[in-house]
């Protein structure tokens, strides 16, 4: 499988640091993922790479403008030769959850995903567009980019052949721990400021160990 991002943003360097770390970058490099980057100015009204204004209830913050990202979107899916599933990452009520990973790894492998920035962006493209709307959680962070992120990187573990099968069967939130958080993990030494393994985890028995495990979940 090979997913494409295509990522709407007016920071697109904000992205480089993370994606080329740890997994991301792997997956980027067996061509398991691919992030696409559009830089919204370069989709300006006149050409003129401004893509926000005021409000229509003030000052001194400003929007979005609709034309930008109408644009954007449209030149994506001509490349595309295809209508994409589309996402804003947005402090709403649909909170992002790993439920949510899984099925949407396993029905697109091409999304477009649009960071906000300012207020917020011009309402009228949710009626132009059929776009899902999803908050990272209950807080407001100051940009789209961050909240991309998080979206794509917990989208791409989910890839097959990024982790492995045992990996993911035994992760916080996954159907392998009935949707429970993991167990906590230990390494060496066995003994730390008088603060010990637990005795099941160095018993050597796979039954004990399990049965910890269980009993361990958040
Ligand atoms: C400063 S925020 C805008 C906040 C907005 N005025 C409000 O009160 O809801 C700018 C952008 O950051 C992103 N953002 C902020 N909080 C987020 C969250 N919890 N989840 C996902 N995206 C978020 C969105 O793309 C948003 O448009």
């Amino acid at each position: 499988m090979h997913m494409k991002f295509h990522i709407i943003t007016i920071f697109p360097w904000s992205f480089e640091s993370y994606f080329n770390s740890s997994i991301l970058k792997n997956a980027k490099e067996k061509w398991l993922f691919e992030p696409i980057f559009y830089n919204l100015c370069d989709f300006s009204v006149k050409n003129t790479r401004r893509v926000d204004d005021r409000p229509y209830w003030g000052f001194p913050w400003t929007v979005i403008s609709v034309e930008p990202l109408y644009k954007a979107i449209e030149f994506i899916e001509k490349k595309a030769g295809k209508s994409l599933k589309k996402i804003f990452l947005s402090p709403t009520w649909k909170i992002f959850n790993q439920k949510m990973v899984s099925k949407m790894v396993q029905k697109f492998d091409e999304i477009i995903i649009i960071c906000g920035h300012y207020e917020w962006i011009d309402a009228r493209i949710f009626e132009i567009f059929q776009i899902e709307q999803i908050s990272i959680w209950k807080y407001v962070i100051t940009s789209g980019e961050l909240a991309t992120m998080v979206f794509i990187d917990a989208l791409v573990r989910y890839i097959p052949w990024v982790l492995s099968k045992d990996s993911l069967r035994e992760e916080s939130f996954s159907l392998g721990l009935s949707w429970k958080k993991e167990y906590p993990q230990y390494t060496r030494p066995e003994e730390f400021q008088n603060h010990k393994v637990p005795i099941e985890l160095l018993s050597g028995n796979p039954k004990t160990i399990d049965e910890w495990k269980k009993k361990n979940l958040g």
